[in-house]
């Protein structure tokens, strides 16, 4: 995938792929487009005359303008009203036009950089969302198919732009974009892949296999390792299943003096159902992206390491399945963390805060400054919240700010939801230092409250059960696994402290 930024106008020498993005408001008056060449604008404003296209938010329209010494197609993208205009509306409008240009098979093409001539957003802003929205849009998971229809993968993205002032900057967007963008795929595919080809272990040689690429560390613990830790967890969980656990420890950088850590803990269940509390049938098969916490950190490592940030990261993923059988963890057991800290479990399908619960111990050996956990943890998340937005819950105000703005900046949002005495008191146990569930009520939040309890530095949990998947397909994502958590991790590790 190439990504070149040029300045010129767009439709010179009228041939190829153009992609212009239009608000409502524009009329395209002699002059007033300063990346359009004279004669395609002239041209577009005949066909705004018609009345067919109006900029709405999203909307397209395919011209082949005729008289145009080699093929040339223009694509029209809506961009809706100006003032409601954020660089997520230009993401969306380079994904729908992506998204239809991937079915036309087109590997090649000019895109204007949406929302730049407003000047109400940060020039490298504008060029990054579009470079996502343009990559993300035409992703498809055709891996299993023998046949894969016509969709390709971009090959070339050229954005013009008319000033050649800010060009760098423009390029330095465009270009953390297409690692962002990279890095979303990778998640994507991770959370795509069904779980008999995504056990543990195939997720550990993925992670090690990233990480070799992009000259990272990693380590990966195997059952062995993980039992002489005392991983009490992760070992009960992963009980019921013929596959072994993996713990998998990646790492950015190393620590200074001058430098903070960051821990980001990332859920790999790679296939849940349920264990003996087993789940329906129904949409069982969607369990096998129970692993999307483990996909955003490893593809968000993938990002720094091209990034480069100026601090430490270490990537932790406890990796394992959730199924029952003889050797099942049951309702009524007493596990023992690595904390020390006893665990009666209520419900075997409450699985990811035990896994958790090891991997944010094991954090605390880094002494981080922050720790983020991502995970698909419970359902009730997804009720709150539909898939609009993660739900976060954290200890310290200052790191839910930091990964709040992350996430809003970077198109992927979270949440506050709270966690109170109330929801610790919920998960009491007669016989344990705490139950793995608190009822019905308040499900996302009583999970965050076990959480809670292993932590001792600044901390954020943010739930994706309801962000990581979506049954209908979106402007920049088709319908399945979405890659959520790996914008906002890249965001958050470059502005850390720089502000
Ligand atoms: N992986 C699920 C949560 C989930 C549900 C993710 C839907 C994505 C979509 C998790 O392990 C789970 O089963 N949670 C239970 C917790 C309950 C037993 C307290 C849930 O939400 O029902
Ligand atoms: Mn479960
Ligand atoms: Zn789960």
């Amino acid at each position: 995938m190439d990504i070149q930024v040029k300045s010129g106008r767009i439709g010179a020498e009228m041939q190829g792929t153009m992609v212009v993005g239009l608000f409502e408001e524009d009329r395209l008056e002699e002059g007033s487009s300063p990346v359009l060449d004279p004669a395609l604008q002239r041209y577009l404003r005949s066909v705004l005359l018609c009345g067919d296209f109006k900029g709405k938010k999203n909307r397209l329209a395919v011209l082949y303008p005729s008289g145009a010494a080699a093929p040339a197609r223009v694509v029209l993208v809506g961009l809706g009203a100006q003032e409601k205009f954020t660089p997520d509306t230009g993401r969306q409008a380079a994904g729908v036009a992506a998204r239809k240009l991937a079915l036309f098979g087109v590997k090649d093409f000019f895109s204007t950089v949406h929302g730049l001539d407003l000047g109400r957003f940060a020039p490298e802003w504008c060029a990054q969302a579009t470079v996502e929205g343009a990559m993300l849009g035409g992703y498809s998971f055709n891996l299993y198919k023998s046949d894969p229809g016509t969709a390709v993968r971009l090959d070339t993205l050229t954005l013009m732009v008319s000033q050649r002032i800010g060009i760098t900057t423009l390029r330095a967007g465009a270009e953390t974009g297409r690692m962002a963008a990279e890095a979303t795929i990778l998640a994507r595919d991770l959370s795509n892949t069904p779980g008999n080809d995504l056990t543990p272990s195939g997720l550990a040689d993925m992670a090690a296999k990233m990480a070799k690429k992009n000259h990272l560390r990693c380590t990966v613990l195997t059952k062995n390792a993980i039992e002489k830790e005392g991983m009490g967890g992760l070992l009960a969980v992963s009980r019921g299943s013929e596959e072994p656990p993996r713990f998998i420890v990646l790492e950015y950088g190393e620590p200074a003096e001058k430098r903070d850590t960051l821990v980001f803990v990332g859920k790999g269940v790679t296939f849940d159902s349920g264990g003996v509390s087993i789940k329906p049938a129904e949409r069982m098969e969607e369990m096998k992206h129970d692993m999307s916490g483990a996909a955003a950190v490893i593809g968000g490592l993938q990002a720094i390491a091209g990034t480069k940030p100026d601090v430490h990261v270490v990537g932790l993923i406890p990796a394992t399945e959730n199924l029952p059988s003889g050797s099942a963890l049951k309702p009524g057991d007493v596990i023992r963390t690595l904390s020390g800290k006893t665990v009666e479990v209520i419900n075997t399908d409450a699985e990811g805060r035990l896994i958790l619960a090891d991997a944010l111990t094991y954090a605390k050996r880094f002494n981080p400054v922050g720790v983020v956990d991502l995970a698909t943890l419970t359902g009730a998340c997804v009720v709150a919240l539909g898939h609009a937005a993660s739900g976060m819950m954290g200890n310290d105000p200052a790191l839910m700010d930091a990964v709040r703005t992350a996430g809003e900046t970077a198109g992927d949002r979270v949440w506050p939801l709270p966690v109170w005495e109330e929801h610790h008191e919920l998960i009491d146990s007669h016989i344990a230092d705490v139950k793995n569930t608190g009822g019905r009520w308040g499900g996302a939040l009583t999970a965050g409250a076990f959480l809670e309890k292993f932590v001792d530095y600044p901390w954020v949990h943010l739930d994706i059960a309801g962000t990581a998947w979506i049954e209908k397909d979106g402007a920049y994502c088709p319908k399945g696994a979405t890659g959520a958590g790996v914008r906002l991790l890249v965001e958050l590790t470059r502005r850390w402290r720089k502000s």
